[in-house]
């Protein structure tokens, strides 16, 4: 049995994340979205926030959980008893970093795997900011988020002003 762990910030899931995940749901036996509780990042969804609206989005997915990170993320990985780290790359642009991210995880648990995933073309263009900055100029993001997650984000940008 292979159990993977796609980590992120999810800040928040788009249809290119649900690409991933669903594909690598169909790859691995058990899937686990890791959702980084990251302090480098000021998040517009508390990480609580996020995890519900994937486990919303997962719900038909028998093998999908979804759980909150801190720390390291091969620690994560370790704890959850995964053997496989899922990223998804969308572009050249995504490599060096990817690459890198690969090959320090390799270092220091080199009892883990990174399979990467390209990215649907129709996403290759998509992040989380770019979603959260066409909806603050009132545009339309139905393309790249499900309703409940289009929902959420005016909500909070009402709440915050628009910002
Ligand atoms: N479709 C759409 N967008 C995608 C995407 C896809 N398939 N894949 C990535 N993105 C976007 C995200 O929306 C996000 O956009 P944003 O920057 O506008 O928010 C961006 O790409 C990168 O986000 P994400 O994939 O969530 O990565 P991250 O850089 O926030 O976090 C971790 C990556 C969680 C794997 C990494 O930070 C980590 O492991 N942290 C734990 C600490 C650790 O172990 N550090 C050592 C690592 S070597």
């Amino acid at each position: 049995m292979t159990r993977a762990v796609y980590p992120g910030s999810f800040d928040p899931v788009t249809n290119g994340h649900m690409d991933i995940i669903d594909r690598a749901s169909k790859i691995f036996d058990e899937l686990i979205i890791g959702v980084l509780l990251n302090q480098s990042k000021k998040p517009m969804f508390s990480v609580d926030e996020r995890v519900n609206l994937l486990e919303h989005l997962t719900e038909n997915y028998p093998n999908v959980t979804v759980k909150k990170f801190d720390g390291l993320l091969v620690d994560f990985a370790h704890k959850e008893d995964a053997r496989v780290i899922v990223r998804g790359l969308r572009a050249v642009t995504d490599f060096e970093y990817e690459l890198q991210m690969a090959q320090t995880n390799k270092v220091i648990a080199d009892d883990l795997e990174t399979v990467f995933l390209t990215t649907n073309l129709k996403y290759s263009y998509l992040s989380s900011s770019i979603v959260k900055e066409i909806a603050s100029y009132d545009g339309d993001i139905r393309q790249f988020v499900d309703p409940q997650t289009e929902a959420e984000i005016r909500s909070k940008l009402n709440d915050n002003g628009g910002k």
